[in-house]
């Protein structure tokens, strides 16, 4: 168990490794010198409904000048943004070019579990996975990436992610700037380490396999320290924390507001005006943030003390963010290009407050480190496995069974660290947090929840799952999902 003694221990030891942790690489270079690179849109009605994929090892410049080995869908690093419209079918194939097995998960999809590209849907090397679907949900910015069983982690880092926009061509309505690229404008966000020579660095030591993955530079699609040019007037950024570990909380160098539009899986019910936002890995918010003042401003990873509320003071430190604030990348108002919205618009569709009453049953969910008998030291030494209540993730057992056509609330626990907690084939939302309820900006269609102490979800089922390609709910640090902190279970 988890001794005193064992618990100084191994703060002693996480307290060494500790600097490690921290955004900083960035810090000697404030100068905005590459473009941000905009991944290629794939519109699938303009495909013919047809979309081909390839995942590949190649040559990517995170800084200009030095390519380095990374990998992408049919592109050096990242993949292209499939536009989908809803209720279209659209056909994929995906080919693997790797030397290693992978698959194609539709993170914030409902799709049936057997094309939902979990563990289960593994692609061989030089094999094709061939299948097709189409999407009755809510226009929402969702995302696709690598997650083969126990090297979701190592994929995703390497390049293995890329956006979806899913549409209904309802956004000149809505008054949202929709000009992908131009006022609409993707952004992927994540932490990586790099060697001295410039290639990207991955720790697989006791440290990253206990915290995360933490990189000590923040990129945005594929770049360091990119800049934009975005016409004067109203832009919309649909920001993608693709990190392993890190949650960032964003902010503005001026300190300017912006407005959240949509959360994970859909938009809000009305703009939601903030400073700052924080994002776990794996979660999603598209804002809107006039710049007709025409002033430069940089996007800042901001400081934070994400942590688990019972956690140690040591866990908590090293899952904060930067000790100050971080540019990432800058944007420069250029009055020459098209401005297409002027207005914050007052209200949008999203859904209006979740009704719990119907709900058939409740269930429990508890993130945490398996300490069995080994104690923190012994989870340092390597070896460290990660579990939800009790149990690490074994691939031929299905832990539960949802009915279809249902909807539980389910009440997840942090131990230890707090936990960006997901769930395969639904959008949830957020009954509670800490006893609360959720401020505005969470109270919207979700995917993923950072889990600090206790939430409560409203969790509906209405894609299927059977035994043979169950769905996946985990934490989405991909080293503790990689770890262990995953269940599968069946919709039926
Ligand atoms: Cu984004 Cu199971 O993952
Ligand atoms: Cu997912
Ligand atoms: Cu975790």
């Amino acid at each position: 168990m988890l001794t005193r003694r064992s618990v100084l221990l191994g703060s002693a030891a996480i307290a060494t490794a500790y600097g490690a942790l921290r955004i900083g690489g960035a810090r000697a270079r404030t100068a905005f010198a590459t473009k941000l690179p905009i991944p290629t849109l794939v519109d699938a009605r303009a495909q013919g409904h047809a979309i081909d994929l390839v995942a590949r090892a190649s040559a990517h410049e995170f800084r200009p000048g030095s390519p380095v080995q990374a990998y992408g869908f049919s592109a050096s690093y990242l993949g292209p943004t499939l536009r989908l419209r809803r209720g279209e079918e659209t056909r994929f194939s995906i080919r693997n070019g790797l030397q290693e097995l992978t698959t194609v998960h539709w993170h914030g999809a409902i799709l049936p579990g057997a094309v939902d590209g979990g563990p289960h849907n593994s692609i061989r090397p030089g094999e094709a996975w061939s299948l097709s679907f189409k999407l009755d949900q809510p226009p929402a910015t969702i995302w696709y990436h690598a997650h083969p069983h126990g090297a979701t982690a190592l994929q995703v880092y390497r390049g293995l992610a890329g956006l979806i926009l899913l549409t209904d061509d309802g956004d000149a309505d809505r008054g949202l700037p929709h000009e992908y690229g131009v006022d609409d404008l993707p952004l992927v966000l994540q932490d990586r380490a790099f060697h001295r020579d410039g290639s990207l660095a991955y720790d697989l030591g006791p440290m990253a396999a206990m915290m995360g993955m933490f990189g000590d530079t923040v990129i945005v699609n594929g770049a360091v320290a990119p800049f934009a040019r975005i016409p004067k007037g109203l832009v919309r950024l649909r920001l993608l924390n693709g990190s392993n570990a890190r949650t960032l909380r964003l902010g503005f160098d001026d300190g300017r507001a912006f407005h959240a539009i949509a959360s994970d899986a859909g938009y809000l019910a009305a703009p939601v005006n903030l400073k700052d936002i924080v994002l776990a890995p794996g979660e999603r918010y598209e804002i809107l943030v006039d710049f007709s003042d025409g002033d430069s401003v940089a996007l800042q990873s901001l400081l934070h003390s994400v942590g688990a509320r019972s956690g140690m003071p040591m866990m908590r430190m090293m899952q904060a963010g930067p000790d100050r604030a971080e540019p990432v990348m800058r944007f420069e108002p250029d009055a020459t290009l098209p401005v297409a919205e002027q207005k914050i618009p007052t209200k949008l569709d999203g859904p209006s407050a979740p009704d719990a009453s119907k709900s058939a049953r409740r269930r429990e969910a508890v993130l945490e480190p398996m300490l069995g008998g080994m104690g923190m030291m012994g989870m340092m030494r390597g070896g460290a496995r990660m579990g939800i209540n009790g149990r690490s993730f074994d691939m031929n057992r299905v832990d539960f069974d949802a009915k279809l056509g249902t909807t539980e609330i389910w009440t997840v626990r942090s131990q230890m660290m707090a936990h960006p907690f997901h769930i395969h084939g639904t959008s949830f939302r957020i009954l509670s947090i800490d006893g609360g309820s959720p401020p505005a900006h969470l109270a919207g269609l979700k995917d993923v929840v950072l889990v600090e102490d206790t939430v409560e979800l409203l969790v509906p089922f209405s894609a299927p799952a059977d035994k043979n390609h169950p769905f996946m709910t985990h934490c989405h640090i991909l080293e503790h999902e990689d770890a262990g902190m995953m269940a599968q279970f069946t919709v039926t």
